[in-house]
């Protein structure tokens, strides 16, 4: 069955909401018929398929590519599309052209943009045209540079604003929000504090659900972050089956006669 944010937000409370990032048709395929209640096409793209060094480079036109990708292969799971970075800052008219753009484009079910209370505007905006926002706060990748590189966010006195951010987003009429790389104490103060789910990324086993990034959960990525767990060992078998297609080809052993039009 269709999964829809209501769905997302009537299981606060009664199971954990999986989600897992895609880019493309075949991995969106698999993880929606596994049943994942949510794909999120993560401007993350820019670094594990595009080869960057930080989310900031994704553009709108890519992430329409990725996420028309990802839509149009899936049946039941909810489809949410990360807004990239300079596509909706500047003012709540653009980040509601663009997101009209995406949702037109894509066939998404949802954008989600990164930030707080300087985003309210704008997601108000856009729910009030009929488009649902995810939030996301925490570490925000697209503010890296503002944060002074991948570092856990919320400790000390940085916590009550995220808590009080959160807040503002659930009234502003988010959904979810992604949590990310929060101490698990924090996240699970938020998670009961609001009435929306929260979907943590390294905050902790409370939150309402989980996110991972595909290729790291999947073990293709080169490094992982602390708070990935791998599920499959794909960068190893690989690298095997490469080596081995290598030798068969040199020894030609492949193609067999069976592999071969007579
Ligand atoms: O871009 C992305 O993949 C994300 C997740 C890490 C939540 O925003």
């Amino acid at each position: 069955m269709k999964i829809r944010t209501e769905t997302i937000k009537s299981l606060k409370n009664k199971r954990a909401v999986s989600c897992l990032t895609s880019y493309d048709t075949l991995t969106a395929k698999i993880f929606d018929e596994s049943g994942i209640d949510l794909i999120l096409v993560g401007d993350s793209a820019s670094n594990t398929v595009l080869g960057k060094n930080s989310t900031l480079p994704a553009t709108l036109d890519e992430m329409i590519i990725f996420g028309s990708a990802v839509a149009s292969s899936v049946q039941n799971s909810l489809v949410v599309i990360d807004m990239p970075f300079g596509s909706y800052e500047l003012s709540p008219k653009q980040a509601l052209e663009n997101s009209i753009q995406v949702m037109k484009e894509t066939g998404a079910d949802a954008v989600k943009l990164e930030g707080g209370e300087n985003r309210v505007e704008a997601i108000k905006l856009l729910i009030e045209n009929g488009i649902p926002v995810m939030g996301h706060l925490g570490f925000t990748p697209q503010s890296v540079n503002q944060m002074g590189g991948f570092k856990v966010q919320g400790r000390g006195d940085q916590a009550e604003k995220i808590k009080l951010e959160a807040k503002a987003l659930e009234q502003a009429g988010v959904f979810s929000i992604v949590l990310e790389m929060v101490p698990r104490d924090l996240a699970t103060e938020i998670t009961t504090e609001l009435a929306i789910p929260t979907i943590g990324i390294g905050a902790g086993n409370e939150t309402d659900g989980q996110i991972l990034v595909w290729q790291d959960f999947a073990g293709l990525s080169e490094k992982t972050p602390k708070f990935v767990k791998q599920y499959a060992k794909l960068r190893a078998s690989l690298t095997e089956a490469t080596e081995q297609y290598i030798k068969e080809v040199q020894s030609r052993e492949f193609p067999s006669s069976g592999n071969s039009f007579d």
